[in-house]
């Protein structure tokens, strides 16, 4: 309760629970005075700790009657706790409370959505439905009876199998429902409501057919099958890749239009945010597509890695998520596009989790301490976990890391377990000492990686000295880095016998390289085989070697990257001091040769390479940063590529035009990647012509992809009157209105825009009828996506840190998760300039101050403000 004084949690106290739950009996009465929750647990106490109360967790709830062993028994309840005492070694406690979903606005526990009521369990929801021992180290088989009316809530789901039904009186009627598989209460699940369904089935390797459904709001069976279809994939891939089979009758996944995260992995129960499963190609782009193949991947492989083995305590999110991420990122790899998946991961990593590791909410991958745990489900834990698994199989080898994977599953089947267990089997089933590698866990920050070449003549050795620091770690202790190398030659030719992963293991190390005729150019970090920095002090003529030669497309690309990163930043620093950047025709000369090898290195490579690192990203890499100048470098960069490559831009404009129909292959949307980023480059020359073109593209396309992308680069003409961009605006909300995630990209293009106006225009926007606070989808297009707009957001007269307060506050009662989500807009407050350091603490203490806070969002401004 928001009451309570904030308590900071430790994995050091961490204990087993006094008391095991058996199994659970729920029964939900759906009224419309509220839904009446009667549990019956079959529990025992741990005899391996001394006799102590009983104590369950609660939250909002109202407790109607308790009854030990059919006797009505004496407890003492806090809002948050319920202490039973004198019970006997076993017994079985039945409590009857009676829940409020309709006024359930968090969208934690069960919670009403449009005509529908849905439950979301992790972290800590169970607790909102019933008295529990709500923790994931207590697991339970499940059975599960839902009452409601017949006319209004037709469809009632839960986890498991269906095993009875009828009607009853009133008009009203009931399922029963049984899981099979123990499980921990975040993985409970239960939908009951209106929704039409898209069925079919997969047989498994060993022959079991698995019934697949998914549920749909009515009249949005069209948009089912490709997410259906992702599953199967992920079905099968599990098999070839991991040998890991369904072990479920029946696997349901539900969409619904309010939810607070992207998915949900309930025991044969996936609920989804409806952006995660809907896609027709004129609603959904290429990247929606790619998204919902790996989001239903995810769900789908946490069936494995989650669900059968799942976590000890919360501090262990990671095992699961790190892990889960790692498996869908290849699942995508092996469907989509190897080469442009890994880059798109690591633009992902470095746009959102190395701030978030050099920032305020710094962590280790297994946190040690949280307040409160929704505010650890980041960037880090997934994606920086993810990384770390990655590391874990380049040390051992993809056959080293399936058969530790399968020595994961014979050692922990049916159990909650630790990182440490994991990286245990991962070491027993490959004979690799993981003991230096477990820092990864530990310390949060992103380590620095500093190499020095040097070619010695004489001896024909080239010597890298690799140096590592870690300054946001609590010491000094070096990390064990995969670093995967390689040398070329000055003409771009790979020197023989140089590929090599080297294992950096402690502060300063060499390593030497033999039989090498002339200086070459170190490619390091290949792959991203670390989530590292590396500073090496390239010439830009190595690097231009780099992009156009080196066969591993991460480094090809990096080098360009890096390229851009120098001119962009060298020219913010003359900006700010008031001089005109110059831009060197080496540059232009690269890229009009990327663009050339376009038809060999595929479009959606070069559109990668030729999309210029975003300013979050650069950012981080100055020590105050000027949001103005960084803008005004990064666009002028662009300007300039796009009149020194007009024509090529436009040649390819008109040559990339995709004839086939619209599939979401990776060959047609890397087409439609290159061709719109030269669209958007062109607008940056801003011709009638080219405002004309983009308009054109935006009536005619027959796909979202096309659409949108036309939309977004029109929505970002900065000239005061641009009316093809307010017709594209005014037309694709009218097209759109009742296509709720199409209206959410209609807000995102607004809020994300560069313009001046940007923040006049998203204030507006909350008052418009498509805005909902509600609605978490809608906050994220328009309010999140507006606080990740540097240099908008970043207004130096702090207009922007303020309406995000005031957001902050408009939300953290009815929704504290999705607030303290905007909160984390502040992260990287004290990077910035003394005046705006003035108005984003004003801010911030004016949120922090606020009488009644919830919990979610105290932790995270009372962390920024330090
Ligand atoms: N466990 C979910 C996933 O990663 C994420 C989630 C966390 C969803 C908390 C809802 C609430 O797949
Ligand atoms: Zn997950």
């Amino acid at each position: 309760m928001k009451t309570d004084t904030p308590q900071t949690i430790y994995l050091k106290d961490y204990t087993p629970p006094a008391y095991f739950i058996d199994t659970v009996d729920l029964d939900f009465s759906i009224e419309s005075a509220g839904t009446v929750v009667t549990a019956t647990l079959a529990m025992r106490r741990n005899p391996a700790l001394a006799a102590q109360p009983l104590m369950l967790d609660g939250e909002e709830l109202e407790t109607l009657d308790l009854t030990v062993d059919g006797k009505k028994t004496a407890f003492s309840a806090t809002p948050t706790r319920l202490t039973v005492d004198g019970l006997p070694d076993a017994f079985t406690l039945r409590t009857v409370v009676r829940i409020q979903p309709d006024g359930n606005t968090r969208l934690s526990g069960m919670y009403r959505s449009k005509d529908g009521y849905f439950t979301q369990c992790e972290a800590q929801g169970f607790r909102r439905i019933t008295w529990f021992l709500d923790r994931p180290d207590v697991m339970a088989t499940y059975t599960v009876t839902l009452h409601a009316d017949q006319a209004t809530y037709p469809v009632l789901l839960a986890n498991g199998n269906p095993v009875a039904s009828g009607e009853e009186a009133d008009g009203r009627h009931w399922a029963k429902w049984a899981d099979p598989f123990r499980k921990p209460a975040y993985l409970f699940a239960l939908v009951a409501g209106k929704l039409d369904v898209l069925r079919d089935s997969f047989r498994t390797a060993s022959g079991r057919d698995v019934q697949l459904a998914i549920y749909v709001e009515p009249g949005k069976l069209d948009q089912c099958p490709h997410a259906m279809a992702a599953l199967q994939k992920s079905m099968k891939w599990d098999e070839e890749r991991f040998g890991l089979e369904c072990d479920l009758d029946h696997y349901m996944i539900v969409a619904v239009g309010d939810f607070n995260m992207g998915a949900m992995e309930n025991k044969g129960l996936n609920i989804f945010n409806t952006k995660y499963v809907l896609a027709r190609p004129d609603v959904a782009t290429d990247v929606d597509f790619e998204n919902i193949d790996r989001v239903v991947a995810h769900e789908y492989f946490h069936n494995w890695t989650g669900n059968r083995v799942t976590c000890r305590d919360w501090f262990q999110l990671s095992l699961k998520e790190g892990l889960t991420v790692f498996r869908d990122q290849e699942f995508g790899a092996d469907l989509h596009n190897r080469q442009t998946a890994r880059i798109r991961e690591v633009r992902g990593l470095r746009a959102a989790q190395f701030p978030e590791d050099a920032g305020p909410m710094a962590h280790p991958i297994r946190p040690e301490s949280f307040v409160e745990i929704n505010n650890f489900y980041t960037a880090t834990v997934y994606e920086k976990g993810a990384e770390v698994i990655r590391m874990i199989q380049t040390l051992i080898g993809r056959d080293g890391f399936s058969a530790g994977m399968d020595e994961y599953f014979r050692r922990h089947d049916g159990q909650a377990v630790t990182c440490e267990d994991f990286v245990a089997a991962m070491a027993a089933a490959s004979g690799f000492d993981f003991t230096q590698f477990m820092r990864w866990y530990k310390q949060p920050g992103t380590p620095r990686v500093t190499v020095d070449g040097f070619f010695d003549a004489e001896t024909k050795t080239y010597t890298l000295t690799c140096t590592q620091a870690n300054p946001r770690a609590s010491d000094d202790a070096p990390y064990l880095i995969p670093l995967r190398v390689a040398l070329f030659a000055e003409d771009g030719s790979l020197l023989p016998g140089s590929e090599r992963l080297l294992q950096l293991t402690a502060t300063t190390q060499s390593f030497v390289f033999e039989g090498i005729a002339g200086e070459p150019v170190p490619s390091l970090l290949r792959d991203f085989s670390a989530p590292v920095y590396l500073d090496f002090d390239y010439t830009p003529e190595q690097l231009t070697v780099l992009l156009a030669h080196e066969s591993d497309p991460f480094n090809a690309w990096e080098a360009g990257q890096r390229l851009a990163t120098q001119l962009i930043l060298d020219a913010a620093a003359a900006i700010a001091a008031g001089r005109t950047p110059t831009w060197p025709a080496s540059f232009v000369d690269a890229a009009r040769k990327l663009l050339q090898t376009q038809a060999q290195r595929g479009a959606a490579f070069v559109a990668e390479a030729l999309t210029l690192p975003g300013e979050t990203t650069l950012a981080e890499l100055m020590s105050v940063v000027d949001p103005d100048a960084l803008h005004a470098a990064r666009n002028g960069l662009r300007r300039h590529l796009a009149e020194q490559l007009e024509g090529e831009f436009s040649g390819l404009y008109a040559g990339l035009t995709v004839q086939e129909a619209y599939a979401p292959s990776s060959e047609q949307a890397g087409r439609r990647a290159l061709r719109n980023l030269c669209l958007s480059y062109l607008l940056e020359l801003d011709t009638l012509a080219v405002r004309q073109l983009a308009l054109q593209q935006f009536r005619t396309a027959d796909n979202m992809t096309d659409q949108f992308a036309a939309l977004a680069a029109l929505a970002n003409v900065n000239a005061a009157a641009c009316p093809q961009r307010e017709q594209a605006l005014a037309d694709f909300y009218a097209q759109w209105k009742d296509e709720a995630l199409v209206v959410d990209k209609w807000l995102q293009a607004q809020s994300t825009s560069r313009r001046p106006d940007t923040l006049a225009t998203v204030k507006a926007l909350t008052s418009h009828p498509a805005f909902d606070l509600g609605n978490p989808n809608k906050i994220y297009a328009l309010i999140r996506a507006f606080g990740a707009n540097l240099v908008r957001f970043n207004a130096a007269d702090g207009s922007g840190y303020a309406f995000m307060a005031e957001q902050i506050l408009a939300l953290h009662d009815r929704n504290p998760q999705v607030a303290s989500r905007l909160a984390r807009s502040f992260d990287r407050w004290t990077k910035f300039d003394a005046g705006r350091q003035a108005h984003a603490r004003a801010a911030l203490e004016r949120i922090r101050d606020h009488a009644g806070l919830s919990r979610d969002v105290l932790e995270v401004v009372t962390r920024a403000l330090g």
